[in-house]
């Protein structure tokens, strides 16, 4: 019984793995590639678990579709009926939870990019590439909480009818408010929001992703400034690892929370007769209905705008999105730098990197002031 077929000598003997590096020849980009020792820590590895994450979030919204149907009669109550069936509910509840695993992770490896200043030089286009996968995280978060189609999720085609009316397109794109309040023109509002959730935007996740890892590969990652160089160099395998095994810590949080935290349904979109809220006149935001904490800081710095009398409010998400988009692109360009810090000091130093560390600033500041304010505010 030595000969099998095809592979089968070679995986009997040296396993599955090896006989799929040996198919699909990994080895030049795993095993038979190294990094410096001194990476494979935690903030190093941030980027890898966000990589299962969204994985993991593509596996599971692809189960979802098996269920969901993209009709604005028909949304909210086969999400209710998901969430009270057990299975169902496990698998709705792991994308939701993820998701926000997701936010988290993005913000954390930013921060950790930001603080090594790995976007100087030649790797500014890598910088960009990476605040353009945060813009399509972020959209991609906004239309899922949509396609939930409770008066939240129906916020969001809302919002998109505002900043419509706001900019004078409303009636090229037939998206007014009557659209939205009719089940028939409002299912084509949720059919366009469904194709974004679940194709668009994640194929230009997907392209983006792999345009971020050759950029990586090719150009070398930076090396932790708060350890000494030891000159080391460790297989992309046992960094591969590390990336699972934070990944289990993170991911059996998002599965506990899957199982075990109860959610709650939310209220049916006005535009069903069913709902309590048929035939009111204010939109959801009106009405004190709030987004979910990651994309909080849009209605709060809404109400925001309002308080300081800019009208409509949808100025403040607007004026918010260009602020942080605005501060993010600006970094490498206010970071005049050439060489990465390589220790505390240059790491944190004032006088070279003051630009840099305002425009981060006044990201964290309008996302803060936001969340705060969507926190604090009442309906209106
Ligand atoms: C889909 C989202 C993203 C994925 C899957 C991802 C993945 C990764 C991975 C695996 C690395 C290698 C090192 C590490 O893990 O720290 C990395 C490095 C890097 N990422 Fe990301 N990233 C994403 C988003 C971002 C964002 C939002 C930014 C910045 C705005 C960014 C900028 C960078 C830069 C500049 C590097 C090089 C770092 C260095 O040389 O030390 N990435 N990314």
């Amino acid at each position: 019984m030595e000969q099998s077929f095809g592979g089968g000598v070679n995986m009997e003997k040296r396993g599955v793995w090896s006989w799929w590096k040996n198919q699909l020849a990994l080895a030049p980009l795993i095993s038979k590639y190294y990094v410096p020792e001194e990476t494979n820590n935690f903030w190093y590895s941030l980027g890898g678990v966000l990589a299962i994450s969204l994985a993991l979030q593509v596996v599971s919204g692809i189960i979802l579709t098996l269920k969901y149907i993209p009709d604005a009669t028909l949304a909210f109550g086969i999400v209710s009926d998901m969430i009270h069936s057990r299975l169902w509910g496990i698998t709705l509840g792991f994308h939701y939870f993820n998701s926000f695993l997701i936010y988290g992770l993005v913000m954390a490896h930013m921060m950790r990019v930001f603080v090594s200043a790995a976007y100087r030089k030649e790797k500014k286009v890598l910088w960009f590439v990476g605040v353009a996968l945060a813009t399509l995280i972020f959209a991609t978060y906004v239309t899922g909480e949509s396609l939930h189609w409770d008066e939240v999720g129906f916020a969001v085609p809302w919002h998109v009818s505002e900043i419509l009316q706001a900019t004078h397109l409303n009636n090229i794109f037939h998206y007014n408010f009557a659209d939205l309040l009719a089940p028939a023109s409002a299912t084509l509002k949720l059919v366009q929001i469904y194709a974004m959730h679940i194709a668009i935007l994640p194929i230009m996740i997907l392209l983006l992703a792999i345009l971020h890892f050759y950029l990586i590969r090719m150009k070398g990652i930076s090396l932790p400034f708060w350890k000494q160089p030891s000159g080391k160099k460790v297989s992309f395998a046992s960094h591969i690892k590390l990336w699972f095994v934070y990944s289990a810590f993170a991911i059996g949080v998002v599965l506990f929370l899957a199982i075990f935290a109860g959610r709650d349904v939310g209220t049916a979109p006005q535009l069903l007769p069913s709902s309590p809220l048929y035939a009111v006149h204010k939109g959801p935001g009106g009405q004190g209905y709030k987004p979910t904490s990651p994309i909080g800081w849009t209605h709060g710095m809404n109400v925001l705008v309002e308080h300081l009398g800019l009208t409509p409010d949808i100025w403040g998400t607007v004026i918010a999105m260009t602020l942080m988009l605005g501060s993010l692109v600006a970094i490498p360009f206010v970071d005049r730098e050439e060489k990465e810090p390589t220790s505390f000091k240059e790491a944190f130093d004032w006088r070279k990197r003051k630009w840099a560390f305002l425009a981060m600033a006044l990201f964290w500041a309008v996302m803060i002031v936001g969340i705060i304010q969507n926190a604090i505010a009442g309906p209106g």
